[in-house]
Formats: C-alpha cells, structure tokens, sequence
C-alpha cells in the first residue's frame, strides 16, 4: 500500500478524543430570546463570505483510492458552498500522474473555493505550483513536525523551516494559512509565525485525527508515550487570546455541534473538519452523508438560538465558565478570564 493509502486506512480507525470540550461551559439562560430561523451561519475570511463556518480540511492525493475519495468531498463542499482543502500536492508535483487525483477537486467543483496544501519542507516554487495545478483561491502551508519525526522516512532537519514559510508566503499574492495537523499551536507559535508574514492560521489540535498514533502504526517499533504531544484544539483557541491580530481557523477533532459551536464563540471564523467527512464518505451514501450534515448544520443553529445567538459575531460575546484544570493551564499560561 502507498504512504497515501496507509494514511487512509489507518486514520480510519482514529477515534477522536475530544471530551476536553465538556471543560468549557457557555453561561446558561433559562429564557432565550433566539429563534433558529433567524440564524445566520455565515462568516468571513480569506477575504470572502461563506455560507457556513465549517471547510473540508486537507488530506488526500496522489492515489485511485484518494481520487474517488476527492471526488466525493468536492461534491459535498459543492452541496454546501464550502470550501475544501486538497491533501499536500507534493506528491503530485514530483510524479505528474498523480495530478487527476487532485484536479478531480476543480473539474468536480469549478465555482468552488479550493485551497492547495503543501508541506512548509517543499521547495519554495511549489507552493505557486500547487496553486497553479488546482487553480487554487488560497494555499495551506502545513507545519508537521511531529509527525515527520515520528515517520521512518521523515524530515530531520527542521532549521530552514521559519525562512522557508516566509520565502512561500512571499511568493504568492494568494492568502496564506499557515496549518498544523493535528498538533495544535502555543502563543509563541503565533507570534513566530506573525513575523513570517501569516495572517490565517489554522490551529488543528489534539482531540481527532492523529499522525502520532498513525504514523506509530507504520513503524516496526512506536515510540510509546508520546500520543498526547501538544496541544488541544481548546487549548489552542485560549492560548491564541494572547496574540491578536491573526484570522484564526479551529480544527482537529470536531464532530459535535456544541463543540462547534465553543470554537466558534472563542473566535475561530470557521471550523476545518478531516476525519469526519473522511469516515462518512468511507462507510455511507452521499445522500446519508448530507442527511447527517444537513442535521449537524441545523443543531449547531438550535444552539446558537438556546443561547440568543443570531450569528457568530454574536457568540463571541457571550461568558464561559472554565474547569479547574483549564483555570491550572490558563494560570500557567497567563491567559486572562
Ligand atoms: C487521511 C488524512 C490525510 C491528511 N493529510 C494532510 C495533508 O496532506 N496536509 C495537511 O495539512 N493535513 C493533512 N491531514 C490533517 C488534517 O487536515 C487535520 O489537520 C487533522 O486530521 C485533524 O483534523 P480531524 O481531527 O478533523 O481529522 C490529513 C488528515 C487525514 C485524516
């Protein structure tokens, strides 16, 4: 089986671990003023307006299996008018009969937003190629540093990394987000990463899909005890208070709507989701696909009227209460509530 392949049928099997939301609470109010009809999902980013606060996030190319799979997620962004992300387009630049399995994205959605992907380690001139290759509206420059390491065939030598990011964004007059994968980021991250130009970041923290444990998977030894690297996709969003100025992009690990509905109210203009759409895809219809999102879509609005909620600017100002463990990394972290 490819490298791409094994990724699919390993991250399959991920469970997410995610229950780290149920430490934040949104204040109740036991007599709402919202109603979900006048419910406005809609956000902005990237320069655009999008229907949904939700986006197809990165993670397949360069096989049969990951073309058929594009196929089906290009028609699911399309349904919605969402955008979607490719998986990293290296592969496809280094062996051109790969490209079909990228540009399946573009001929299935021709109006869509389409956002390439490629690995911050690429040479510079890539990142305009995989733009070039999807005619992509934005690119994602992923930063994978556990996960190569964890890799046999993985970078080593992560030292031109920082002026790498730079010389892509640079590159480019598309919009930049600068990604994890599944690692989260510190607040010293987003500073470093403001220096280097970034203006969209997607924080993709611990809780879904994790390349420790499946990369761990396609080693003769795994190293042991080191699955929870990093940090949440909560932890994430809080330690991102610290440092504004930056678009901020939630994903990793999300599949329920009140969690969604916390990133979002903790700034997040949208939510990435991978293994979500990768599972469904994998074991149902399209048709049962869009039943299950159509009713994900519409919880997510139930809650945002439960709290008096009319859009997402309107979440950001709502309270929360913290568990005593997020009080202990908020302290630590010097983080105000
Ligand atoms: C099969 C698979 C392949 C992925 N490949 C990429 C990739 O090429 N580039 C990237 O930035 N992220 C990649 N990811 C990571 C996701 O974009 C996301 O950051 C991570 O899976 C956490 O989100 P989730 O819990 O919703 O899956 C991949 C994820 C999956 C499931």
């Amino acid at each position: 089986m490819s490298r791409k392949d094994d990724h699919i049928h390993y991250a399959l099997q991920e469970t997410t671990h995610n229950t780290f939301w149920e430490e934040l609470r949104i204040i109740p109010n036991s007599l709402p003023c919202g109603n979900t009809e006048s419910v406005d999902l809609s956000t902005q980013y990237l320069n655009k307006t999008f229907p949904l606060p939700i986006y197809i996030n990165a993670m397949t190319g360069g096989s049969d299996k990951a073309k058929e799979i594009n196929y089906k997620l290009a028609l699911i962004a399309k349904k919605y008018n969402i955008p979607i992300a490719s998986g990293s387009v290296s592969i496809a630049l280094k062996e051109p009969s790969h490209k079909a399995s990228f540009t399946i994205l573009r001929e299935t959605y021709p109006e869509g937003f389409i956002i390439a992907n490629i690995g911050v380690s690429a040479p510079i001139e890539n990142a305009q190629k995989a733009i070039d290759l999807l005619k992509a509206d934005a690119l994602q420059i992923h930063m994978n540093a556990p996960q190569e390491i964890i890799m046999p065939e993985g970078d080593r030598d992560f030292r031109f990394w920082k002026d790498n990011l730079k010389a892509m964004i640079a590159s480019t007059t598309k919009p930049v987000i600068a990604k994890e994968v599944g690692f989260g980021m510190s607040a010293e991250t987003l500073e470093t990463l403001k220096t280097c130009g970034v203006k969209h970041v997607d924080l993709s923290g611990r809780g879904g899909t994790n390349f420790i444990r499946i990369e761990n998977k396609r080693r003769k030894y795994p190293i042991q005890g080191f699955d929870n690297y990093g940090y949440t996709t909560l932890e994430s969003l809080l330690d991102a208070r610290k440092v504004p100025g930056v678009t901020l992009l939630a994903s990793g690990g999300f599949e329920r709507p009140y969690d969604m509905v916390k990133a979002l109210s903790l700034g997040a203009k949208a939510i990435g989701m991978s293994g979500y759409f990768l599972k469904r895809v994998n074991d149902n219809t399209l048709e049962d696909v869009y039943e299950e999102f159509d009713q994900l879509i519409d919880d997510i609005k139930k809650i945002c009227a439960l709290l008096s909620c009319k859009n997402i600017e309107e979440l950001t100002q709502k309270k929360w209460l913290y568990s005593s463990s997020l009080i202990n990394f908020m302290t630590q972290r010097n983080i105000k509530y």
